[in-house]
């Protein structure tokens, strides 16, 4: 049977029930996180719930739960929902308030902690790279908060799909900012490349661990956008998030990258970002953990 947490309660998933008036329902006046279970406990955890609650404070929002109860209610779910491999779902909209955009005061907010299945063709993509499509950002400006306002990622991401492609790089004007759920990597020349994290793009957690990565390996990086014609032109090209880790980009429309074949340095952060995950998720004593 599979469980939730519904404003602190734990209940079975398909008896949770929110008012139509919700506005997260109806604004998508909300914030979430998705993060990453391995071995059966979460990665990162910490730096998602930071950014839970940066999200929270850049909407003026508060969450009714502190960071300690929100991590205590995860591990309780993880111990009745006992997966190894899986996603944590967290969600917190502002809650329940007669329609009317003016953010109402003193209403507490809606709270739910769910868990997701990974993605099926994750490890395939992650070895045999992806087909990526060009697509405008058609997104906000306030891309930096992690809202549950999403419908411009999905319209792009459908585009994608529509050209059999499994993530689309967005674009304004020359310039790439992200995927419609990852963040975008070039390498030109042994020279890592990702737009720097501002409004335009999401900082993913992942993207993060990655710089953390790169600095302790002296890997050279720097976070400066790019133009597509560079993306276009570029030695190896790769998306980093929680659900995809790293998963190179072998074909950009209908340009291969590197000849069609995942990247040396690609496949080598893939493996270092996996060897974090081994020692932050299964074996503690790592002399190789970032934390
Ligand atoms: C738009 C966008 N950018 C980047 C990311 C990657 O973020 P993270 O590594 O924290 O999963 C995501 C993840 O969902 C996303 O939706």
């Amino acid at each position: 049977m599979a469980y939730m947490f519904l404003n602190g309660k734990l209940i079975e998933r398909t008896k949770g029930k929110i008012d139509v008036e919700d506005r997260g329902f109806q604004f998508g006046d909300g914030i979430y996180e998705v993060i990453a279970v391995y071995g059966g406990r979460p990665f990162a955890l910490s730096d998602h719930l930071d950014r839970l609650f940066e999200s929270a404070k850049k909407i003026y929002m508060e969450i009714p739960y502190s960071k300690k109860e929100l991590e205590d209610g995860i591990h309780r779910l993880l111990h009745v929902d006992k997966r190894e491999h899986c996603y944590i779902y967290i969600q917190v909209s502002r809650g329940i308030s007669p329609r009317n955009h003016i953010i109402p005061q003193r209403i507490s907010g809606t709270v739910i902690i769910y868990l997701l299945d990974p993605i099926r063709e994750k490890e395939n993509w992650k070895r045999r790279g992806i087909k990526a499509a060009i697509t405008e950002d058609i997104r906000w400006l306030r891309c930096d908060i992690k809202t549950t306002s999403l419908l411009g990622n999905v319209l792009v991401k459908q585009k994608a799909v529509e050209k059999q492609a499994s993530e689309a790089i967005l674009h304004r004007e020359q310039r790439v900012t992200e995927g419609s759920s990852s963040n975008v990597w070039i390498v030109k020349d042994g020279l890592l490349r990702t737009h720097p994290a501002d409004q335009f793009i999401l900082n993913g957690i992942t993207r993060k661990q990655i710089l953390a990565i790169s600095k302790q390996q002296r890997i050279p990086y720097v976070e400066q956008s790019f133009t597509v014609d560079e993306l276009l032109g570029a030695d190896e090209v790769f998306i980093t998030s929680t659900t995809m880790e790293v998963t190179p980009v072998v074909e950009v429309d209908e340009v291969k990258i590197n000849e069609g074949k995942p990247g040396l340095l690609t496949k080598k952060l893939q493996w270092l970002l996996e060897r974090e995950i081994q020692s932050q998720c299964f074996d503690d004593a790592s002399p190789f953990s970032l934390k």
